[in-house]
């Protein structure tokens, strides 16, 4: 394996529509600040989002949104590497191996796959074997650091089992990869459930603020968001898990501390923070979004992906050499 002297950072981001600032608060926002200090692949990974059905015009267009906003939030392709799943073969080839290494019992223990299967007589096996692609993701590119929210620290833990299991079996093939998970923010709950997190398949659009909101959707979300009858400001998750997500997603865009926010607000009613929320949400999301709207009409865009999958490519290629011959596949 060869000497990196940076530390390698992958995520990745289903190209499903309404990215929400769950995504950009828990995992998207960690993505720029690593980005100066390490070699980054950041992956559209449109073969995790067809575990469901997609309709195939729309996932084009989402693809390329997601590369769109990639760089609208500040990711610099001149720093990290963007490019798109289906675009690199090895994320499928490895996954096989990789499923061929891993058990229908850790499998049926994860958490996602059994809220996505729940009321099923029968799932998809891509909906079954999802955290495996995942961990091939990782993997094909010897990655020591993942940022995402807490929701994907299981699929972490199953794709650390699994590079260590096949590290002790075949010998040294994988570097063993560390999630990384922000502070404040890391999950951020629905607005109209603060029980549930915010999804980017809820029903109820109001449940969630997407990063292309128009100023006057957010306003109505954050100002219909759920509450309680208490009347006080104070960070409290567990009697209060309406107004912690509400001051959770303040204190991150506003880059402030929530006792500084429950100070500020102390005495004062439900109506003023949401007002002042309100505020600090649209000026945050208007600059991306303005970026947006420029780079998503833009060739660069599409020259940017090409040449993301071709250098994400290489190091995919030399990752697959690697483990067919660990596995003995193939005869070169
Ligand atoms: P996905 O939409 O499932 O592709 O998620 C992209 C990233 O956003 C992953 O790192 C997730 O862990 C993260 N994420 C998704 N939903 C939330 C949420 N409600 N709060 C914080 N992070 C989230
Ligand atoms: N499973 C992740 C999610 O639902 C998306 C994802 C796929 C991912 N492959 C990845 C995240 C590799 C980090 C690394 O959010």
């Amino acid at each position: 394996m060869a000497v990196k002297d940076m530390k390698r950072v992958f995520s990745g981001v289903q190209p499903t529509g309404n990215i929400h600032i769950g995504n950009y608060l828990g995992a998207m926002k960690q993505f720029i600040e690593l980005q100066n200090e390490n070699e980054c692949l950041y992956c559209i990974v449109d073969m995790h989002s067809i575990t469901l059905p997609q309709d195939p015009k729309q996932l084009r267009q989402h693809i390329l949104d997601v590369a769109a906003l990639y760089m609208a939030i500040g990711l610099d392709p001149k720093k990290s590497i963007i490019f798109v799943q289906s675009d690199v073969s090895g994320h499928a080839e490895l996954s096989w191996v990789l499923t061929c290494n891993s058990y229908t019992g850790e499998l049926s223990r994860m958490t996602q796959f059994k809220q996505k299967s729940k009321g099923r007589e029968s799932a998809p096996t891509g909906l079954f074997t999802y955290p495996v692609l995942m961990a091939a993701d990782i993997l094909l590119y010897d990655t020591d650091i993942v940022p995402v929210g807490n929701d994907q620290k299981q699929h972490i833990e199953l794709t650390r089992d699994i590079a260590i299991r096949i590290n002790n079996k075949y010998g040294k093939t994988f570097v063993v990869p560390d999630g990384k998970f922000v502070k404040s923010g890391a999950r951020i709950m629905a607005l109209d459930n603060p029980d549930a997190k915010m999804s980017k398949s809820a029903e109820n659009p109001h449940s969630r603020i997407s990063l292309l909101d128009e100023p006057s959707k957010i306003k109505k979300s954050i100002m219909k968001s759920t509450t309680d009858s208490e009347g006080v400001i104070r960070f409290d998750v567990e009697h209060k898990p309406g107004i912690s997500n509400l001051l959770s997603i303040y204190s991150v865009f506003a880059d402030e501390t929530v006792e500084a926010l429950e100070a500020r607000y102390e005495g004062r009613g439900y109506g003023d923070l949401k007002k002042d929320l309100v505020e600090v949400v649209i000026n945050n999301l208007t600059p991306i979004q303005e970026r947006f709207k420029e780079i998503r009409q833009s060739q660069e865009l599409l020259d940017v992906l090409q040449d993301g999958a071709e250098r994400a490519g290489v190091i995919a290629e030399a990752t697959m050499k690697r483990v067919k011959d660990r596995f003995g596949l193939g005869w070169k």
